[in-house]
């Protein structure tokens, strides 16, 4: 494999060898635009707009509009620069992310605020996105449109975690809204942006994008998990982060219903910032807590809900690599 491209879910078994090496050529493709995109006059910028995309990543997003174009016309041109303009908006939220949750380890990299403090990662995430905008202006206003609703969506879902669930709505509804919002919209329009630009009847697109809106619940799901049971080296995060930051994830609202003495003491430290001892102390009791295995239920019932609209869809490689993703990422553990 030339170039960074780790798209590892092209090798799952049931992915068609010649849709794979299509795909893996065209994000070769979106590899190199995304190199270009964020040079600047300044080495600076440069160095740290170049940061998180040297340091890895699933280009996941890029290449959910890349396959989803199958299902029409997947060689039009323009699915290059729309798959790097999916991919690039997610990097530009990881700069900024990682600011709120004050994260120290990106794609197995100090994160962009470690290395150069928040002023320069708040900022080195607004060109990355104001480079996606200037390669969105010649998709048209379509794109234009699905994207910065798609943005406001994800804005919005970073706000709603941060703020908290208003009187009267329950938090654990408000969670989910929060991680559609801020995860699966773009998951759900990068589904879109294939359909659109790969020409593929609007009905198919439809439930491309409802399929797409699941999968990227289960994804944030098996993300929330992680932070829990991951160790670093695979997630190239750090374990415990959402813990540490206060925020309440789904295997949390699961073990702060439990009645027992016992979760007592996990329970009085959920939800809110802990230190690094509290924080250790906490991730102990979760990892082995049933609270964990009641969560991957809920994560399968998504990959299922992803794989029950995908069923309605033409029987073709592009639909078994749908079904495959699902089941990625279901398992996934980085
Ligand atoms: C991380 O997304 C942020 C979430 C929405 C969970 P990814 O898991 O796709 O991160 P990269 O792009 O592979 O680093
Ligand atoms: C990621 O949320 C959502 C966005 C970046 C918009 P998290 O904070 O849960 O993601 P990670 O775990 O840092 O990747
Ligand atoms: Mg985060
Ligand atoms: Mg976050």
């Amino acid at each position: 494999m030339s170039g960074a491209v780790p798209s590892g879910f092209l090798a799952l078994p049931r992915v068609d060898p010649t849709l794979a090496s299509q795909i893996q050529d065209d994000l070769e493709k979106v590899e190199e635009l995304l190199r270009e995109s964020v040079r600047s006059s300044d080495p600076l910028l440069t160095e740290a707009a170049s940061h998180l995309l040297a340091a890895g990543g699933k280009r996941f997003r890029a290449m959910l509009v890349l396959l989803a174009a199958h299902f029409g016309d997947p060689r039009v041109p323009d699915l290059i620069p729309a798959a790097a303009v999916v991919e690039l908006t997610h990097v530009a939220t990881l700069y900024h992310d990682d600011v709120m949750d004050e994260a120290e380890l990106r794609r197995g990299k100090p994160s962009a605020n470690q290395r150069w403090g928040n002023t320069i990662a708040i900022l080195t995430g607004d060109f990355v996105f104001a480079k996606a905008s200037t390669m969105l202006a010649d998709l048209g206003t379509e794109a234009v449109r699905l994207q910065a609703e798609t943005f406001a969506r994800l804005v919005q879902g970073q706000i709603l975690e941060t703020s908290g669930p208003r009187d009267g709505v329950d938090p654990l509804d408000h969670y989910l809204n929060v991680i559609d919002d801020k995860t699966a919209s773009l998951i759900a329009s990068s589904a879109e942006f294939g359909g659109m630009f790969g020409k593929v009847d609007p009905e198919t697109v439809s439930t491309l994008t409802r399929a797409c809106d699941a999968l990227g619940m289960a994804f944030q799901l098996a993300d929330d998990i992680l932070d829990v049971a991951s160790e670093s080296d695979e997630s190239g995060k750090v374990p415990g982060t959402d813990l540490r930051e206060g925020v309440l994830t789904l295997p949390m609202f699961y073990a702060m219903r439990s009645q027992e003495a016992a979760d007592e003491r996990l329970k009085s430290m959920l939800g809110r910032p802990l230190g690094d001892e509290e924080a250790e102390e906490a991730l102990a009791l979760l990892r082995p807590h049933p609270a964990m295995a009641e969560a991957d239920a809920t994560l399968r019932g998504w990959a299922d809900k992803a794989r029950q609209e995908l069923s309605t869809l033409p029987d073709i490689p592009a639909r078994d690599a749908f079904l495959a993703l699902c089941d990625y990422v279901v398992e996934r553990n980085g």
